[in-house]
């Protein structure tokens, strides 16, 4: 049907592959920024920022449940995608993750 996406559960990488604190791009049809928390917790959201182009994925920090863009340090609440600071105003698309025993998957 026309204007419909199917996500699809996609492995983005094992648990021992991103370390708290850190971010990686998942690549496919829809790049997708995987962010793991300092607390463990992962969270998926677009991998492009809002506010320009800049891969949250290669390049980002993570403080609490935010992730920041170091481009021009605009910041977005990993739960709801939802920027929290300007110059973003537009909220981050964010994705499912599924951890299965070792592995984690993004539906996208
Ligand atoms: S590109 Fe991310 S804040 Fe400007």
């Amino acid at each position: 049907m026309e204007g419909t996406t199917t996500m699809n559960r996609r492995f983005a990488c094992t648990t021992g592959d991103l370390d708290p604190g850190e971010s990686m791009t998942v690549p496919g049809d829809v790049k997708v920024a995987l962010h793991r928390t300092e607390d463990g917790e992962f969270f998926a959201t677009a991998d492009s920022c809002s506010h320009e182009e800049w891969s949250l994925g290669e390049d980002s920090d993570l403080e609490d449940d935010e992730v920041i863009c170091p481009l021009h340090m605009a910041r977005f609440n990993l739960r709801t995608g939802e920027p929290t600071c300007f110059p973003a105003t537009i909220a981050l698309q964010t994705f499912e993750v599924v951890v299965d025993g070792d592995d984690v998957y993004v539906v996208a």
